[in-house]
Formats: C-alpha cells, sequence, structure tokens
C-alpha cells in the first residue's frame, strides 16, 4: 500500500553528502564552460527544484533562472509516450546561453521534447544537466551534456523527486522497493513530473 509506506523503508541509493559533492563538482563545470557568459537556467517543474537550487548557490557564473512544467505519460498510460509543456517560460530564450535543469532522463522523452521545443526559439547555446540518468531505460536517444549519477532501473524518490507527490523533501536519493508496488509504480506520477 503507497499510503503506509514509509521513509524509513526506502533503501539507500545516494547520500546526501554525495549529492551535495557531486552538485557542486557539476557547478564548477558549468562555471568552467560558461565563463564570460551568463547562464540562463531551466528549470524542467517540479522535480529539478531542489536540484537546481543548489546547483545555483555554486555556480560562479552570473546565472538567471526561469521554469517549464511538463506533463508527461508513460507508456504504461498512454503508448504514443505524449509529452506537452503545461507551464510554458516566463521569459524568451532568444540569445540566451540556456541550460535545461532536470532531475531525471529516464525515457528520454521530457528531455528530447524540450530540446526540441526550446532549440526551435533560436537561444544562442542549449545545454543539458540531469542530476541522475537512467540509461538503460532510454527509448529516444538523448544525451546530458553534464550529469550527476548514472543509477539503474529502479524508481527513486527524495531531493526533488517524488512517488505521488510524496518524498520530495528527503534529503538522499531512496528507491521504492520491488515488492508492493507492481511494476515501477506503473508510471503513477509521470503526470506530475
Ligand atoms: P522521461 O521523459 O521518461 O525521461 O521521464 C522524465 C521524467 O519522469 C522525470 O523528469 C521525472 O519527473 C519522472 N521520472 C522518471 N523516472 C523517475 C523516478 O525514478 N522517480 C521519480 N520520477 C521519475
Ligand atoms: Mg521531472
Amino acid at each position: 500500500m503507497t499510503n503506509s509506506l514509509s521513509e524509513s523503508e526506502l533503501p539507500l541509493l545516494l547520500d546526501s553528502g554525495k549529492i551535495q559533492a557531486r552538485v557542486r563538482e557539476l557547478a564548477a563545470e558549468i562555471s568552467r564552460d560558461y565563463a564570460g557568459s551568463t547562464v540562463h537556467l531551466v528549470g524542467v517543474l517540479k522535480g529539478a527544484w531542489i536540484f537546481l537550487a543548489d546547483l545555483i548557490r555554486h555556480l560562479s557564473v552570473p546565472s538567471t533562472v526561469d521554469f517549464l512544467a511538463i506533463q508527461s505519460y508513460g507508456a504504461e498510460i498512454v503508448s504514443s509516450g505524449e509529452v506537452k509543456i503545461t507551464k510554458d517560460l516566463d521569459l524568451g530564450i532568444e540569445g540566451r546561453d540556456v541550460l535545461i535543469v532536470e532531475d531525471i532522463l529516464d525515457t528520454g522523452r521530457t528531455c528530447h521534447y524540450l530540446l526540441d521545443v526550446l532549440s526551435a526559439r533560436s537561444p544562442r547555446s542549449l545545454k543539458l544537466v540531469a542530476l541522475l540518468d537512467k540509461p538503460s531505460r532510454r527509448i529516444v536517444p538523448v544525451q546530458a551534456d553534464y550529469r550527476g549519477f548514472e543509477i539503474p532501473d529502479v524508481f527513486v524518490v527524495g531531493y526533488g523527486l517524488d512517488f505521488d507527490q510524496r518524498f520530495r523533501n528527503l534529503p538522499d536519493v531512496r528507491y521504492l522497493p520491488k515488492s508492493g508496488f507492481g511494476t515501477r509504480a506503473s508510471g503513477l506520477d509521470k503526470d506530475l513530473a
């Protein structure tokens, strides 16, 4: 039963110290690459907001921030794997050095779609940073320019990522034990990315 699942039953995948150290490394790499320019961070709601908040505080280059929200349907719900923007950016990105900030690359559909849509708006450059990557789940070929951790095919929660809106607040990344959940959360939270 989902609602009876408590945090202490979730096995640990990445502890908060490890995440923080990696976020600092990513920020250093990004700061080197964007030296001399302003990086425009585009956070994908909701999962990426905690990652973005930590990342931006370690950047040594000037930055601006905007957010968009995506609705994605997993193959479990709609076979087309359709993705759409439910909240668009507030600011135009033409001529900006845009860095999409995403929590996790799974099938790749969301990021493939975002890269497509945003590149049509003529940014000066467009890159992607994903904290987590599950390459074994990929359906659409997408690669992050910056990647925090490669992880196995498990459903993860914490550090912004949820299961049915729960567990975003956990400082660590944990995963749902397979028993008691049927098939990988049945795509339940996919529409609330
Ligand atoms: P994709 O379009 O299949 O790559 O899915 C990306 C989105 O699905 C992410 O932005 C997450 O919001 C959500 N997602 C994928 N895998 C997980 C997971 O293991 N835990 C929580 N959310 C996930
Ligand atoms: Mg997301």
